[in-house]
């Protein structure tokens, strides 16, 4: 089977000085395009870029709503490639987890974490469901079970078994794990998530980004 990283290697070989200037145009506060960014991704991650990863503009501004500091701790659940957490690390001191279920995705965020030398970016291969969230003082949904109810064209690609049987299960134990964090935590959602929050969350902003809606909930009793 060929290694998919191939690409993504050559690019490696290459890339301290590209990484170097993506961390300083963001140092300076340039504008970034998505497709600059994406080019330390390999092809196969950019391909599917516009549909599956934060943009950077929305990330941008989500760190602008949270107000995140050193000790903060965020969970993107369902990291990806880990775009949210790479570009969230580089503009802020707060940590960044990123949990996936693609190994392979997995293996490349944390890489590029490393090539990066960013410090406060992490991410493990699990179902993000099975882990515990209570640990986190936001939690960034972008509605990461979608590809559940999606064409097969639009997937990622075609390694994870896909069901409307899981994307509702998906949903249930979501909105079950969300039910008993601790009150003060925050959830963004981009796209939300497929169901509304549990009743013990307030709306505390809404913005228009991207193509969609950025909220941001906190849990105000239990
Ligand atoms: C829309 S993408 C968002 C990626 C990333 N959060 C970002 O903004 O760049 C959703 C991701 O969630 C992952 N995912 C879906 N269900 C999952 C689960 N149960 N556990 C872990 N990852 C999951 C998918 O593989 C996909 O990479």
């Amino acid at each position: 089977m060929a290694n998919e990283f191939d690409d993504f290697e050559d690019f490696r070989e290459n890339s301290h000085l590209y990484l170097d200037l993506i961390k300083e145009s963001f140092q300076n506060k340039e504008a970034i395009s998505n497709d600059r960014f994406d080019q330390i991704f390999d092809q196969k991650v950019r391909r599917v870029s516009s549909v599956h990863w934060t943009p950077v503009e929305v990330v941008l501004s989500i760190l602008e709503l949270l107000k995140l500091d050193q000790g903060s701790k965020v969970l993107d659940v369902g990291s990806g490639a880990g775009k949210f957490c790479l570009v969230g690390a580089l503009n802020s001191k707060a940590h960044f987890f990123g949990v996936e279920q693609r190994q392979s995705l997995v293996k490349m965020a944390n890489q590029l974490a490393e090539d990066f030398r960013i410090t406060n970016a992490s991410f493990i291969h699990a179902d993000a469901l099975k882990i515990d969230w209570a640990d986190y003082d936001v939690i960034y949904l972008f509605n990461p079970y979608y590809e559940n109810i999606m064409a097969a064209g639009l997937r990622i690609d075609l390694d994870i078994k896909v069901s409307h049987k899981k994307y509702k299960d998906y949903i249930l134990a979501t909105m079950n794990k969300l039910s008993q964090l601790k009150v003060g935590t925050q959830i963004v959602t981009y796209y939300g998530f497929g169901q509304g929050l549990p009743d013990n969350y307030k709306l505390t902003t809404s913005i228009v980004a991207g193509l969609s809606q950025i909220e941001l909930w906190t849990k105000t009793s239990f």
